[in-house]
Order: structure tokens, then C-alpha cells, then sequence
């Protein structure tokens, strides 16, 4: 059954003693606000590890001077509940003053993965991700950490981190879930209005374009054109990126060698509402 731990301290004694009894820890590290996407990740731990611990912190430090970290939604009871029927062991719930109980002088900074794409419009986002990342890697001492292709950029960055840094813990990459009819699940998604809920389908409509386009042979720069093309048919879109890269490079290209990678990635504002999702595939 779930164990909720609010403190650093707490939960160093529940890590030892698993660790002492030879197990196998798995994080999942969110910002709550749980839906299917999160609780694949669950799933995943759950498959591959002695002990789960969730992790359910809005990090302050990843947020922007203009960005949503006040309203960011939240909802600790019914997080509980699904972390619990998701088969979560330790459900990891700090403070912001137990993570910085005083201003933090320390930062990791990942350099050129974080340098175009979210990291380009949100500047030091991506140095708070594998901040805090750190510290809950410290925290927990995990063998494996789940985290989902969603944020695709996020887990370019945690990886690159975690083999500069030589970190005991192996990354595992999960695909990304989306609602029945194609958007990909966000705890942002509450902010959009109806309208703007059925305008973001276009993200995902113009990524399985993408796809198949890909599969046809067109360029990568043409293909990066019908969908600004696309989106910018909705009125209520406002594009900040549409990139067709390598990956896991996120190297431009023009054409791929088969056998590459390709990322499709977009960010796009609905209203007041920024909503990101990906595609990768093989050509
Ligand atoms: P959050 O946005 O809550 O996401 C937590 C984890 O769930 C991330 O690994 C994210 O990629 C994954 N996730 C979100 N939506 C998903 C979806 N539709 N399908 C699959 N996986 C999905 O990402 C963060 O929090 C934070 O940056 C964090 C890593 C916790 C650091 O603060």
C-alpha cells in the first residue's frame, strides 16, 4: 500500500532499507495533476522495479518569471488515490521549502540539446529540470528512472546528463499517451477552453501528416512548411516552433540517411495555453 513522504529525511529511511533488502528502485518524477501519461510511467516502474516512488513536486525553478508556476494545477487527494491504484510504493511530496529551504546556489546546465527547440522561449527551463532532477536522483538513489517522450527534449537532456555525470541510474524513455481522439495528454490541458481544445487536434492531425510524408520521401524542409501551413489554418494557433530534426542528435537535416531518426516536434500557443507534442520515427 501507498506511503506518502513529505520529507528529505523520511524518505533517506525508507531507501535505505529497501536498498539494504537488495531492491530494485524506480522513480517517476512528475509535477502531478495525474493522468494516463503519468500513470504509463507508473505502470513501466512497476514492471521493472522492486519499489516505486513517485515524485509530485511543481518546481519552481523550471518555471519562467511569466509562466504558469501559481496556477499550475494541482490536486494532492486525487493524485493520491491513482498513484495508489497505480501500484506507486512511496509517493514523494515535498514542499517547496523542504526541497529549497533556502535560496539554491547550485545549478546543472546542460548545453547545446537545451539550446533550440523549449529551450529557446524558455530560458533556464531546462537547467530547473535537471536541478531538480539531481536532487531527487540524490534523494531517491534510483537504478532506473521513467520519464515519457512527451517531453521528448526533457529526455534528451536527462540522458545527456546522466552519462556526462556518469549517474547510477538508467533512463527509460516511454511512449507518449494520448486521448482517444489524438491529443496528447497534459496536466495543461484543463486550461483550454472547448474551441481551443478542438483547434489543438490539429497538432496531432499534422503530425501523423508528417509521418506520412516522411514515409513518402518528402524533404524535410518542406515538410516542416505544410504543417506551419496546417496549424496556421486554426484561428486561434499561434506557432513558436515547428522542427523536423535527427534525433537524438536534433541535429538539421536535409534529407535522412535511412536508418536515421527523425524528430517532428512542435510547440503551439492556444490562448493563454502553450501546448507541445512530438513525433519520432524511423526512415
Ligand atoms: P510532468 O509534466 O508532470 O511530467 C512528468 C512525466 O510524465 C514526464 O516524464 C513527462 O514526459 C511524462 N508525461 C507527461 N505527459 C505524458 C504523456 N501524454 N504521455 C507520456 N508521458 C507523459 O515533466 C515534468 O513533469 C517535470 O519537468 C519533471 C521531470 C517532473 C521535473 O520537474
Amino acid at each position: 500500500t501507498l506511503q506518502q513522504i513529505s520529507t528529505i529525511a523520511d524518505m533517506r529511511v525508507h531507501i535505505q532499507e529497501a536498498r539494504r533488502q537488495g531492491k530494485k528502485i524506480g522513480i517517476v518524477p512528475t509535477m502531478g495533476f495525474l493522468h494516463d501519461g503519468h500513470m504509463s510511467l507508473a505502470k513501466a516502474a512497476r514492471e521493472k522495479c522492486d519499489l516505486v516512488v513517485m515524485s509530485i513536486f511543481v518546481n519552481p525553478l523550471q518555471f519562467g518569471p511569466n509562466e504558469d508556476f501559481e496556477r499550475y494545477p494541482r490536486d494532492i487527494e486525487r493524485d493520491r488515490e491513482l498513484a495508489q491504484s497505480g501500484g506507486v510504493d512511496l509517493l514523494f511530496t515535498p514542499e517547496v521549502t523542504e526541497m529549497y529551504p533556502k535560496p539554491i546556489l547550485t545549478n546543472i546546465s546542460v548545453s547545446n540539446v537545451t539550446e533550440l527547440l523549449c529551450g529557446k522561449s524558455r530560458p533556464g527551463h531546462f537547467d530547473g529540470v535537471a536541478t531538480v532532477v539531481t536532487k531527487l536522483f540524490q534523494i531517491v538513489q534510483p537504478d532506473f528512472a521513467f520519464f515519457g517522450q512527451k517531453d521528448a527534449q526533457q529526455v534528451a537532456v536527462v540522458t545527456q546528463m546522466v552519462f556526462d555525470l556518469s549517474m547510477p541510474v538508467q533512463i527509460v524513455p516511454c511512449p507518449i499517451i494520448r486521448e482517444a481522439d489524438g491529443l496528447a495528454m497534459s496536466s495543461r490541458n484543463v486550461y483550454l477552453s472547448q474551441e481551443e481544445r478542438s483547434e489543438a487536434l490539429v497538432l496531432s492531425r499534422s503530425l501523423k501528416q508528417a509521418e506520412a510524408w516522411l514515409a513518402e520521401g518528402v524533404a524535410l524542409p518542406e515538410i516542416q512548411k505544410r504543417m506551419i501551413e496546417m496549424i496556421s489554418a486554426m484561428p486561434l494557433a499561434s506557432i513558436e516552433y515547428v522542427e523536423v530534426l535527427r534525433y537524438p542528435d536534433l541535429v538539421p537535416v536535409e534529407q535522412p540517411i535511412p536508418g536515421e531518426s527523425i524528430i517532428v516536434a512542435l510547440a503551439v500557443r492556444f490562448g493563454k495555453t502553450r501546448l507541445i507534442d512530438n513525433l519520432i520515427t524511423y526512415v
